[in-house]
């Protein structure tokens, strides 16, 4: 009956507990999965002493493709079901910006892919720079615009209409059409093109960026400039030739509306996996990049793991943004710790 009782004590305690995994540098790396990700899911998924599963959502700075594809990428390298209703990267909290605006133009990524994205989320009517270039060649004129370009763009007459809102949801392609286009639309006259505003603020379409990662670690030595390296570069091209500041609001690790994203995702996840409603008390970020994943989790009020397969090298914890749990070899050393303790 002891044993019977601690097993049941156990129970209640796992309930409580849950886990926030970022995904690049913690579970895989690229297209590559990391061992230990493959097997932590293994364990959350229901592979433990209690044969429990442990709920965990995935929050990411990654971007660029529809959830569903993404989900279902990963579930193959991880050898783990992965659902959308478990999944946030770093534009999906701005699929609520589909209700304010209409016409809006998406930045970045692959080809038309993040037009796809756009469209999923709701937005009516999607608006990608290529076919600003298709409507207008000269607007861009280090741009060599291919068959291919001119062929799958939607072009039409730009000065006819406004776009009401600027979302980059992805790394740029190409800096020099996509700060064109962008700075083109911000000195406009609400967003129509061949306007010159009279009031840079008043007359000023807004603009969203979907995370604020300065650099990216890739198959090349040194990390590689992300998207906020490209917002950076804009905000100083728009100071120096308007003299004013230019508002902008960025999504993704470490805002705080992310998060806040995140806990509401990972409540309607633990009632799916519980069949019932059970707040998240005992919640762990689990990443490898204190300047992002690290101090988003401590503001919020998370414990933190730092992980070493990534960004953060080294067995000491970060100085300015130290891992509430501190640094763990990898994933599955932590979640095992983290297990360890609360069960
Ligand atoms: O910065 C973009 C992306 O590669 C970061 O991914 O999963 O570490 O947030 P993640
Ligand atoms: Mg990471």
């Amino acid at each position: 009956a002891k044993a019977q009782d601690l097993a049941q004590e156990k129970v209640s305690a796992a309930k409580n507990v849950a886990f926030i995994f970022d995904i690049d540098g913690v579970l895989v790396h690229g297209d590559r999965v990391i061992p230990e990700g493959a097997k932590t899911l293994e364990i959350l998924n229901g592979q433990n002493e209690l044969g429990l599963k442990i709920p965990h959502i995935f929050l990411t700075n990654g971007s660029g493709k529809p959830e569903a594809e993404r989900c279902a990428q990963l579930s193959k390298i991880l050898n783990s079901p992965i659902s959308t209703k478990q999944f946030i990267q770093s534009h999906t909290p701005m699929s609520a910006l589909a209700e304010y605006y209409s016409t809006v133009l998406v930045v970045g990524g692959e080809g038309y892919r993040c037009r796809e994205v756009a469209e999923k989320y709701g937005f009516k009517d999607v608006v990608v720079p290529n076919d600003i270039v298709a409507w207008d060649e000269s607007i861009a004129p280090y741009r060599t615009f291919g068959t291919w370009e001119r062929a799958s763009a939607r072009p039409r007459d730009f000065s006819k209409h406004n776009i009401d809102a600027i979302l980059v949801f992805s790394d740029s392609r190409d800096y020099a059409t996509d700060a064109q286009i962008i700075m083109d639309l911000l000195q406009s006259e609400n967003g129509r093109l061949g306007t010159k505003a009279k009031d840079p603020v008043s007359q000023r379409i807004p603009i969203y960026f979907s995370h604020g990662d300065l650099l990216c670690p890739t198959e090349h030595k040194y990390p590689r400039m992300s998207q906020g390296t490209f917002r950076l570069a804009l905000e100083a091209m728009y100071k120096a030739i308007t003299g004013v500041e230019l508002e902008r609001t960025i999504y993704g690790k470490p805002e705080k509306a992310t998060y806040t994203y995140a806990d509401e995702c990972l409540t309607s996840w633990m009632e799916e996996i519980h069949s019932e409603k059970v707040l998240p008390q005992n919640v762990y970020m689990i990443g490898d990049n204190p300047q992002s994943d690290i101090i988003g989790g401590n503001l919020y009020g998370w414990n933190t793991c730092l992980v070493k397969t990534g960004v953060h090298q080294g067995d000491e914890n970060d100085k300015e943004n130290p891992a509430s749990m501190g640094v763990f070899e990898n994933v599955l050393h932590a979640i095992v710790t983290v297990l360890r303790k609360e069960l």
